[in-house]
């Protein structure tokens, strides 16, 4: 298990896209609810393990704002589940002391999903350990235009000057708003894409793509993204 005392550069901020749990059903014949299932599962058992590796802040992409396009059973599927893991986030993630915030728009889900939402972000406030963003319908394009939408009111009101404005202006706004930037990205199921993730925040991420798929991503994969990214050479633009 990698640790602070393995002497492996453990990163600050780290983002999971947890793809691929339709291909890992479809491969034993199974209906893509049940990958989401697994899915799941795996979601709490790695979160766990990656919350005693030492890293801070953990944004995993659970659903995105594009995933409404899904046929209907299948997002209904996904909801009973966020449902139903929220309520085990509620106690189970107390034991590693995982603050948990959600980040995208909830304003749109269920009221008696809204109100999950909400009291396991309250319960988990005053947690020290590592921070856990869940991103549930999030899109980064429409995080920015929040941001955008935001920041015109300010100058409207005189609130900001727009000669002023800077790029930390615009940070702030975000949902990850005080958040350092992701280090590393990992993308499961084998894809090369950011799809809607982060887009601001990610813009000196190093992006790690494994073709194993959610459901099988273990503490032994996750290690091994941690490896490759300790042997990348992160310049910033510098030499
Ligand atoms: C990721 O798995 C989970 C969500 C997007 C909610 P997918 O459902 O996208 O699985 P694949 O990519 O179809 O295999
Ligand atoms: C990205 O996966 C979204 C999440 C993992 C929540 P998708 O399966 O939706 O992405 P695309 O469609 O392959 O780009
Ligand atoms: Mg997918």
């Amino acid at each position: 298990m990698l640790d602070k005392n393995s002497g492996i550069y453990i990163p600050q901020h780290v983002g999971i896209i947890m793809d691929g749990n339709g291909r890992w059903a479809k491969k034993r014949g199974l209906p893509r609810s049940i990958g989401h299932r697994y899915g799941a599962q795996n979601f709490r058992k790695i979160t766990r393990y990656i919350s005693k590796t030492g890293v801070k802040i953990l944004t995993l992409y659970a659903f995105s704002t594009e995933n409404w396009k899904r046929p209907i059973e299948e997002v209904n599927a996904l909801m009973g589940l966020f449902r139903q893991y929220l309520i085990d986030l509620l106690t189970d993630f107390r034991y590693d002391d995982i603050k948990v915030v959600f980040i995208g728009d909830r304003s749109v889900f269920e009221p008696k999903l809204i109100k999950l939402i909400n009291e396991s972000e309250e319960v988990a406030k005053d947690r020290k350990g590592m921070l856990l963003n869940i991103a549930m319908n999030y899109g980064s394009r429409s995080e920015i235009l929040r941001a955008v939408k935001q920041i015109g009111r300010e100058v409207r009101d005189n609130a900001l000057d727009p000669d002023k404005i800077t790029e930390d202006d615009i940070s702030k706004r975000l949902y990850t708003a005080n958040e350092p930037d992701p280090d590393l990205i990992i993308r499961t199921g084998g894809e090369f894409r950011l799809s809607n993730f982060l887009l601001f925040q990610s813009a000196y991420s190093e992006f790690y793509s494994t073709e194993t798929l959610w459901p099988d991503f273990d503490e032994e994969c996750f290690d091994n993204a941690i490896l490759e990214f300790n042997k990348r050479n992160r310049r910033f633009g510098g030499v």
